[in-house]
């Protein structure tokens, strides 16, 4: 039988793959009905907690938000993004994928980075971690503004030998963040397993956007960013709701008392 992996990684070329992130129980279960993949993405340090940048964030704050979001998915992958210092060699990532598989129950973990990781997720996937990986814009890393990759040639052939990289040492999908469209196109017909863009085109497997950012939770304004629904004001309206019902005896009425 297929593992839930290798189903996944058959999806290519099908249909387009649908990637969100989630935080907590709530979102996931909503969400898991339309996707194929839930990640527990560090963007939680500056989505929930303000943080200007992921590298604070800790692998037990990772491993708590994840124990949550693992209650709400019944169907969907779920991939732990591994925060920043958390696999410098190959000893280290090993013990911290490990702790995260055994306490949230993930389908896999994301790491950020090409070249520099290819002994240590070669070491992770003979050990049989499941590795998402993430090249172009790599937030735990990135100096300065966000700004496209993959326009000159040195970053061209940099993004391509690592998407190839991961390939060889056996990642079952790459992220590509901000990689220039006909470069997302290129690695995604060439390379074997599916591409995931963020910012990153069409031509890409699938797709993958910060939940919070799609439902207008977040005040975003990167380009890549598109807000389907604006949540805020449909909480704004329940609560302004409860609050009057409150005032004038509305609420709670006999039938919500004991
Ligand atoms: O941390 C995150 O949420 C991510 C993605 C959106 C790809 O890495």
């Amino acid at each position: 039988m297929l593992s839930k992996i290798s189903k996944f990684t058959l999806k290519k070329n099908k249909s387009k793959i649908i990637c969100l992130t989630a935080y907590s129980k709530n979102i996931a279960e909503e969400i898991d009905k339309y996707t194929d993949m839930i990640l527990v993405g560090d963007s939680l340090g500056s989505v929930l907690y303000n943080y200007k940048t992921t590298r604070k964030v800790t692998l037990q704050m990772m491993i708590e938000h994840a124990r949550s979001v693992r209650l709400g998915i019944r169907k969907s992958l779920m991939i732990v993004d591994m925060p920043y210092k958390t696999y410098r060699n190959k000893s280290e990532a090993l013990r911290n994928c490990k702790k995260v598989m055994k306490e949230t129950k993930c389908d896999g973990v994301k790491l950020e980075g090409g070249i520099k990781l290819k002994k240590i997720i070669q070491h992770l996937v003979k050990n049989r971690i499941p590795v998402l990986g993430h090249i172009g814009i790599m937030p735990q890393t990135v100096r300065g503004k966000f700004r496209v990759k993959g326009k000159s040639k040195k970053e061209k052939n940099e993004i391509f030998r690592d998407a190839r990289i991961l390939e060889n040492v056996g990642a079952f999908a790459i992220v590509l963040e901000c990689v220039e469209s006909k470069l997302s196109r290129e690695i995604t017909n060439i390379i074997k397993i599916p591409t995931i863009g963020i910012g990153s085109s069409y031509y890409c497997d699938g797709q993958i956007l910060v939940t919070d950012d799609i439902l207008g939770l977040t005040q975003s304004k990167i380009r890549f960013v598109k807000k389907y629904i604006d949540i805020k004001s449909h909480i704004r309206k329940g609560v302004k709701q409860f609050k009057k019902e409150v005032l004038t005896k509305k609420y709670p009425s006999k039938k919500y008392w004991y």
